[in-house]
């Protein structure tokens, strides 16, 4: 069998950086090539600074460790874009586009795009939302995730190139800090509740959003990327769904630890951008296609949020 090279654009984020770790186990640490803009902390293994607007740089890397799949986890998100809009568009977009040819022209196998829940928007049914319907979303990230699963579609159609693609929901992981989402308050409080302060939460208590822990998050991904391609009939991108809950519930599950943790709620610009997010999603098609099932509920993920918090409050 031929040994795969997979090279991760984005591996300082938060799927980044857990999806680095668990690609190095299953295919060999030499086989990894973890790639960002920078590094808080350089990863065990091979490591590449890249900026991927430059096209240039981008394709040496690419040519020169022979790269056989690619994930493209680098992009603006929904709360930090809408500060920026078209700076979100041209980043999200002309890096996209990097990906896309750079991997047709070196002959890329695989290429991962994350899509997400922000696709999804006015006039979609917002109790599982379904693969096939609306999508008219509210922020600048949303519109480039739907133009990125158009475009994945159409490389495929045209080129070939067999590009995969899931709708993440808000993902809840403890290595890294949250970093710009509208679903990002559900790793924040985490962060909170452990160093025993209140945490002032930017939705309202009701507001219910599709979540995911980084471990059925990241493994979807490489499950998906391992599918034959005749398993996979959606070429834009795949529903998934873990669980779904507001932030009181999340509350009440981490004042199962922390009796005294208290919660005050102050909606900001964010809660729009929540209430244009379905509730929960129909993935029927991902469990059919290619054996999509999620592992963690909302009492696991936070009995591991705070056991793998906790130890590193101690040093900080
Ligand atoms: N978690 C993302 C965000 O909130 C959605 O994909 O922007």
């Amino acid at each position: 069998m031929k040994a795969e090279k997979i090279l991760i654009i984005g591996a300082n984020g938060q799927l980044g950086s857990a999806l680095t770790v668990e690609l190095q186990s299953r295919f060999g640490i030499a086989n990894v090539i973890a790639s960002d803009i920078n590094f808080h902390k350089t990863p065990e293994g091979q490591c590449e600074i890249l900026d991927v607007t430059d096209y240039d740089a981008l394709y040496k890397i690419v040519n020169t460790y022979q790269v056989t799949q690619l994930y493209h986890l680098a992009a603006i998100l929904s709360a930090k874009g809408e500060a920026s809009p078209l700076k979100t568009w041209d980043f999200n977009i002309q890096t996209f586009f990097n990906v896309l040819e750079v991997s047709r022209l070196c002959k890329v196998e695989k290429v991962f795009f994350p899509s997400s829940i922000a696709v999804y928007g006015e006039h979609t049914q917002r109790v599982n939302a379904q693969q096939y319907t609306n999508l008219i979303p509210t922020t600048v990230y949303g519109i480039s995730k739907v133009a990125g699963e158009n475009w994945a579609n159409y490389y495929f159609r045209k080129y070939n190139l067999d590009v995969r693609s899931i709708r993440f929901p808000g993902v809840l992981s403890y290595q890294t800090l949250p970093g710009g989402g509208t679903t990002d308050y559900a790793v924040d409080i985490f962060h909170k509740a452990i160093k025993q302060e209140s945490f002032e939460c930017f939705l309202n208590p009701d507001t219910t959003l599709p979540m995911i822990y980084i471990t059925d998050a990241i493994r979807a991904a490489i499950d998906l990327m391992a599918a034959s391609t005749k398993q996979i009939t959606v070429r834009t991108s795949y529903n998934i769904a873990a669980m779904s809950f507001s932030p009181k519930q999340l509350s009440n599950a981490i004042s199962k630890y922390y009796p005294k943790f208290k919660i005050t709620y102050k909606p900001d610009f964010r809660q729009q951008i929540a209430d244009s997010w379905p509730i929960s999603i129909d993935d029927t098609k991902a469990k059919d296609d290619w054996g999509w099932k999620s592992e963690y509920n909302l009492e696991q993920t936070t009995e591991i949020m705070i056991n793998n918090l906790k130890p590193k409050q101690l040093f900080n």
